[in-house]
């Protein structure tokens, strides 16, 4: 997936006119797993409306495994595709069953019975939800992070090889969080490309290997974590956070530690800070 040029107004023309992206350049490769940040307002869910073709560029242009997005490949194509989850995807579940819910898409496809509720199973099983405890009940009767997982099985039935979400884990408590990670991370084990646009720099420190920093419509950073991060005090100017993890290691750093950092997870982190304290000591 491609992105050339891409510049995106809101309301051309008019005195609300808007420029929400400006030049982006950016190549999501399959298997990637890329957190997307910035402040609000920097236009992270403009940009990702385009990934799935729901907004078409002003100008510049996208394409799909070569082809042109609008000219080689229509909009529909491409959603079967590129699964996109906007925020707070549970408010639109509406039937009366999850696996109903799950399975709608799929039948508005066309596909019936057994294909369906294989899918659905399947689906289910991607998210860590037992189908035969979840199928049946209403996913009104869910807590809201298992809504949240319900409503990501939905998108996931229709097999998409990338997926992209706006703030998956926003208004999630610890538990619910964590099972969204989890999830994430096992459908990027199995080969699906992830795009995620994030708030919390501490999550996007354990899972991403990939960070696109989006500032007024402009990339700003497009690195590896470990890379971005060094980037601390021009990060905070635009108002973004680093992880805890790797502010300690600077603060660390501040006090003569001499600390690599590969990594910017808490288990790298905690081995990096381990072997410099041993360092220490044994002289
Ligand atoms: N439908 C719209 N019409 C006009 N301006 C919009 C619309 N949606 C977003 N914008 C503006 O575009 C800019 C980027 O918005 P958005 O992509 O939602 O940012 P983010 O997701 O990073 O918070 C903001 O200035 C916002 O006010
Ligand atoms: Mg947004």
């Amino acid at each position: 997936m491609e992105m050339a040029n891409v510049t995106f107004e809101y309301l051309p023309g008019t005195p609300l006119a808007h420029t929400a992206l400006t030049d982006i350049n950016l190549t999501i490769s399959e298997g990637d797993f890329i957190a997307l940040v910035g402040p609000t307002g920097s236009g992270k869910s403009t940009l990702i409306q385009h990934l799935n073709g729901l907004l078409t560029p002003t100008s510049g242009s996208l394409s799909f495994r070569g082809r042109r997005v609008g000219v080689d490949v229509s909009p529909l194509e491409l959603r079967r595709e590129i699964g996109l989850i906007f925020q707070f995807p549970e408010s639109q579940l509406f039937e009366h069953t999850v696996a109903d819910d799950i399975g709608f898409g799929l039948r508005r496809q066309g596909l019936t019975g057994p294909e369906v509720a294989s899918r659905v199973e399947n689906a289910l099983l991607q998210v860590g939800l037992d189908y035969a405890h979840y199928a049946q009940r209403s996913p009104f009767s869910l807590s809201g992070g298992e809504q949240r997982l319900v409503a990501i099985a939905g998108v996931l039935a229709m097999r998409p090889r990338f997926l992209v979400l706006d703030e998956p884990t926003s208004g999630l408590d610890a538990r619910g969080k964590a099972a969204i990670f989890d999830c994430l991370d096992r459908l990027n084990s199995d080969g699906v490309a992830i795009l995620m646009v994030t708030h919390s720099m501490d999550e996007v420190a354990e899972s991403a290997r990939r960070i696109i920093v989006l500032n007024e419509g402009k990339i700003v950073l497009d690195d590896k974590p470990e890379r971005i991060f060094a980037h601390a005090s021009f990060l905070r100017g635009i108002g973004l956070d680093i992880p805890k993890a790797a502010e300690l290691v600077y603060k660390l750093r501040e006090k003569g530690f001499e600390i690599e950092l590969d990594s910017v997870s808490v288990r790298s982190v905690v081995d990096s800070v381990a072997a410099a304290v041993k360092e220490r000591c044994a002289n």
